[in-house]
C-alpha cells in the first residue's frame, strides 16, 4: 500500500463561485482528487449573481481570477453556472497562456446528452444562466442537435436554499413551480444548472418523478479537471494528501457557518479578500 503523507503545498487548483454554492462542486473535486490542493473563493459580498447582467458578471469573473492567480493557482474552475454562462470564453482569452480554465456548463450538457433516451432535456437555472442561452448551445453541440432543451428560470430558488436551515414548504412550492413546465414537456433528464440545487435534490426528484435522471455539475466537473491536469502535466503526486483553503469577499464567519452545509466536510480557516463593490443600479435580488 502506498503511504499517504501530507507533503509541502502544491500550487492549488482555484475554484470560484458567487458564494457558498460552489462548495457542492468543490466537494466532488475533493473526493475525486484527494491528492490535490484547492483554494476556494466565494464572492459572498456580491451574492447572488443570478439576476445580474452578463457584462457585470464578466467583470467579476476577471477580478476573481486575477486574485486567484496571485495566489499561485495552476488551474481555474468556474464553479458558478451564472458566471460560466456569462464569461467563460472571454475569461479563457483573458487567461490564455497562464492557466487552463474549466467551467460548469459543457460537462453537464455532455452528460445530459449521454443519458437522455428521448432527447427531451430540462434545465433549471438562474435568470442570468437561462438568458445566456449557454446550455442550448452546449447541449446542441453535445448531441449533434438531437436533444431539445426546455429551460426554466428560478429567480428565488438559490437564495431560498441559502437562507434555509430546515427545508420548508416555501422551498417545496418554489421547486414545484420550476418543475411543472418540465413535467409538461415530458423531459427524461434534468440539468441542475445552479450550484445550490443539489441541496434540494430529494424535493426535485419527487417533483419530477423517479424516472427522470438528474444531472449535476459536481461529478462532471471533477472528471474534467482530472483530464485537464493530465493533459497539461499538472497532476500532483498521487501519494500525498492535499489541503483545501477558503477565501471570502464577505464575512468569513458567515461563510464558515453556511459553507459546512454545502461542503459536507469541515470548513476551517477562511480568509477575507476585498473586491470592488457591485456597480450602483444593478439588481442583486
Ligand atoms: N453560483 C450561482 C449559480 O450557479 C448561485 C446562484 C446565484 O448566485 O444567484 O448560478
Amino acid at each position: 500500500m502506498p503511504r499517504v503523507t501530507a507533503l509541502p503545498t502544491e500550487p492549488p487548483i482555484a475554484v470560484f463561485d458567487s458564494g457558498v454554492g460552489g462548495l457542492t462542486v468543490l466537494h466532488e473535486c475533493l473526493v475525486s482528487l484527494p491528492h490535490e490542493d484547492f483554494l476556494y473563493l466565494g464572492d459572498t459580498a456580491r451574492f447572488p449573481y443570478g439576476n445580474r447582467s452578463a457584462p457585470e458578471l464578466r467583470g467579476f469573473a476577471f477580478e476573481l481570477a486575477d486574485i486567484l492567480l496571485e495566489h499561485g493557482a495552476k488551474l481555474l474552475v468556474v464553479a458558478c453556472n451564472s458566471a460560466t454562462a456569462a464569461a467563460l470564453p472571454d475569461l479563457r482569452e483573458h487567461l490564455h497562456g497562464r492557466v487552463p480554465v474549466v467551467g460548469v456548463v459543457k460537462p453537464e450538457s455532455r452528460r445530459a446528452a449521454d443519458v437522455t433516451r428521448s432527447g427531451a432535456v430540462g434545465l433549471i437555472a438562474t435568470p442570468a444562466t437561462v438568458a445566456s442561452g449557454a446550455y442550448e448551445r452546449a447541449l446542441a453541440g453535445a448531441s449533434d442537435g438531437a436533444a431539445r432543451l426546455t429551460s426554466v428560470a428560478a429567480p428565488d430558488l438559490a437564495s431560498l436554499i441559502q437562507a434555509g436551515g430546515e427545508v420548508d414548504q416555501v422551498t417545496v412550492d418554489c421547486v414545484e413551480r420550476a418543475c411543472a413546465p418540465l413535467r409538461a414537456a415530458a423531459v427524461d433528464t434534468v440539468i441542475l444548472g445552479c450550484t445550490h440545487y443539489p441541496l434540494v435534490r430529494p424535493i426535485l426528484q419527487r417533483a419530477l418523478g423517479r424516472g427522470v435522471e438528474i444531472v449535476t455539475s459536481g461529478q462532471a466537473i471533477a472528471a474534467e479537471v482530472e483530464a485537464e491536469l493530465e493533459r497539461d502535466g499538472l497532476t500532483a503526486d498521487p501519494h500525498r494528501r492535499g489541503m483545501y483553503r477558503f477565501l471570502s469577499s464577505g464575512d468569513p464567519d458567515e461563510f464558515r457557518r453556511l459553507g459546512t452545509r454545502f461542503l459536507q466536510l469541515p470548513v476551517a480557516r477562511v480568509g477575507h479578500v476585498q473586491v470592488a463593490p457591485a456597480p450602483a443600479g444593478t439588481v442583486a435580488a
